[in-house]
């Protein structure tokens, strides 16, 4: 029931936005994390099981343990980056849906530990698109990354909470663009697309 955005947000959010290398010196207010999450929380989840788990590494003591655990071209954009956020994703998340999907007990639907997982990691990879797109609504941008090592990043960020293991990595800031290549290309409609 909303109103189509213009074309100056539609740019902001899809056909403007990039993934960045790297950041102007522009710093990222904690306040401004807050932000990105009231809203990336309004995103739709199964049963509003919201199993996403972050991370957000602001002191340069969490980014070098991150980057201890990164491919050796996503490290030094992690160091360099104002904050990167780890998507983890709480495999027990049906322990709070009594919470946040109170009006009948769902946990007996997610008994199984195998379906539960797969749960988890569509849903919080869902999250982690809403994190992205909230972050670029909010005038920031970000850098999705998958290079990593994700049994390190659980050792050294969620060794209390074996329930929780990382899906993927961002770092975010104010884009530099001298930072990214050109854009790459997207097909058509009908490549990809069937209506039936
Ligand atoms: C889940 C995910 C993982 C990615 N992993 C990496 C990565 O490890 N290193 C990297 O440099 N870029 C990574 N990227 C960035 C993509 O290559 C980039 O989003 C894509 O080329 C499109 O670029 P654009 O958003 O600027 O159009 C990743 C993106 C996503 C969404």
């Amino acid at each position: 029931m909303g109103k189509p955005l213009d074309d100056a947000a539609l740019d902001t959010i899809f056909r403007a936005a990039r993934s960045y290398n790297g950041y102007t010196d522009q710093p990222v207010a904690e306040s401004e994390l807050h932000a990105i999450w009231d809203l990336m929380k309004w995103g739709p989840t199964s049963a509003n099981q919201l199993p996403a788990r972050l991370i957000w590494c602001v002191s340069e003591e969490a980014k070098a343990k991150l980057a201890a655990c990164s491919s050796a071209q996503n490290a030094p954009k992690i160091l360099k980056a104002p904050v990167t956020v780890i998507i983890g994703m709480d495999r027990d998340f049906h322990e709070h849906l009594p919470e946040f999907f109170p009006h009948v007990d769902a946990r007996p639907w997610f008994a199984d530990p195998a379906a539960r997982e797969v749960s988890a990691f569509r849903n919080a990879t869902l999250q982690g698109a809403y994190f992205i797109i909230a972050a670029r609504a909010l005038g920031l941008d970000t850098g999705p990354m998958s290079g990593f090592d994700n049994k390190a990043v659980d050792a050294a960020f969620f060794a209390e909470t074996p329930n929780v293991t990382s899906n993927f990595i961002a770092t975010l800031g104010h884009g530099d663009p001298a930072t990214i290549f050109g854009r790459l290309p997207r097909p058509a409609f009908e490549k990809f697309n069937t209506i039936a």
